[in-house]
């Protein structure tokens, strides 16, 4: 199997895993990155990790830009499947929210499905990116009576939103995703669509090249953080809080569903440890408590380095947070996902791994 396949925004944390696995199930693949030099680490450690792969790597400056991908798909016109990760990056103090977040998430995705539609003759499957945010209900927090799962939609308006970053960044991912979904059915595309909405991503990086350049509160960081405190850590534990997966099962997510009919019109929900059950709920749920009583335990030699946490019955916590269920996911892909525990191990150590090889 050969198929040609486009990863948009191929140098991400999600994208990088991605890449990865496509390469090993022996895909061809088309990356987009922002510049030659985003490319560069890349092709070095897939020349050592994917000898035999076959890639190459397109320049995209700017994805929100209209016709952005016109020029990819003029030139590839055999692509058999889309995966569009990439996010937009415009984030700048002096613009606006709408300017910030919901243009630069909409006009992305219109931007490469417009571009699919015109050169695309050949796309069979594509799967987009989404986000948990576009599920949840934000008003229904630590609610039992309100599960989230893949049929729930997050009710913001873009008018209720725009005021606060938060809420944008939130409705703009709601927006991006629906723009998807009533693209391909108002234009009767004849691609089959995925969407994949992790929550919280986290997990080691694909190459250890992404350690320097974590960025600030990406969930990622988030471990980082932990293992920097010390035992006289006051908190906040109960921050930040909600929903974790494991970024090598977003991964999976995305590479799963191509060809397979049975994907169309789905959207995947990746949660870290899932199960069926109320009991089971919670094992995904994570706030800053959780994620250091499992370095505290996974990594005795921690112990008295880091900070123990602070917060006595952490459960009670936990269940402030979202109800969700992923049974949807779990069922039509027969994936068991990695345990949170085992992530926060993973992303952990490397981090502590390259520390020590810096020395
Ligand atoms: C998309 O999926 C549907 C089934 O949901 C199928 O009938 C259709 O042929 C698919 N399109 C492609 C291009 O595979
Ligand atoms: C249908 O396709 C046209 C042309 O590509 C695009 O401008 C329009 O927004 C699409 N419709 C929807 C509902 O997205
Ligand atoms: C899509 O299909 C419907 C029903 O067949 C039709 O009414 C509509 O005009 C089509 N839309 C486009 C953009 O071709
Ligand atoms: C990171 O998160 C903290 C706390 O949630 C917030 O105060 C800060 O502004 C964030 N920084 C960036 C760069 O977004």
């Amino acid at each position: 199997m050969s198929a040609k396949v486009l990863l948009t925004g191929a140098s991400g944390f999600i994208a990088l895993h991605v890449l990865d696995q496509l390469l090993a199930a022996g895909y061809e693949v088309v990356g987009t990155v922002r510049s030659e030099e985003k490319a560069e680490p890349i092709k070095k450690e897939l020349a050592k990790e994917h000898p035999n792969g076959k890639y190459q790597f397109e320049v995209v400056v700017d994805i929100a830009a209209p016709n952005a991908f016109d020029a990819v798909f003029q030139k590839h016109t055999d692509l058999k499947y889309v995966l569009h990760t990439a996010s937009p990056f415009s984030f700048g103090l002096t613009k606006s929210n709408e300017e910030n977040y919901l243009i630069p998430a909409t006009h992305g995705t219109k931007s490469v499905l417009e571009s699919i539609q015109k050169y695309g003759k050949n796309v069979e499957h594509v799967v987009v990116t989404s986000s948990f945010a576009a599920i949840v209900h934000r008003h229904r927090s630590g609610d039992p009576t309100f599960i989230n799962d893949e049929t729930t939609w997050n009710p913001v308006i873009w008018e209720d939103a725009r005021e606060d970053a938060a809420t944008s960044y939130v409705a703009s991912k709601k927006y991006a995703e629906k723009l998807a979904w009533d693209f391909v059915k108002d234009n009767n595309s004849t691609f089959n669509l995925t969407t994949v909405n992790p929550p919280y991503v986290f997990g080691p990086q694909k190459f250890t090249f992404g350690l320097a350049r974590a960025s600030l509160n990406t969930s990622a960081d988030f471990v980082n953080k932990a293992l920097k405190t010390t035992p006289e850590y006051e908190g906040p534990f109960n921050q930040p809080a909600g929903v974790a997966c494991d970024v090598r099962d977003v991964a999976k997510l995305h590479v799963l569903p191509l060809g397979k009919k049975e994907f169309n019109g789905q959207r995947l929900f990746p949660v870290s440890d899932t199960g069926y059950g109320i009991e089971e709920y919670e094992k995904g749920k994570f706030n800053f408590e959780k994620i250091l009583r499992i370095l505290n335990e996974k990594l005795p030699e921690l112990k008295g380095k880091i900070s123990p946490g602070g917060i006595k019955d952490n459960e009670a916590e936990l269940s402030k947070l979202t109800y969700y269920r992923n049974k949807i996911t779990t069922d039509s892909t027969k994936l068991t996902f990695y345990k949170l525990e085992d992530t926060i191990y993973d992303a952990a150590k490397q981090i502590l791994d390259y520390e020590a090889s810096q020395k």
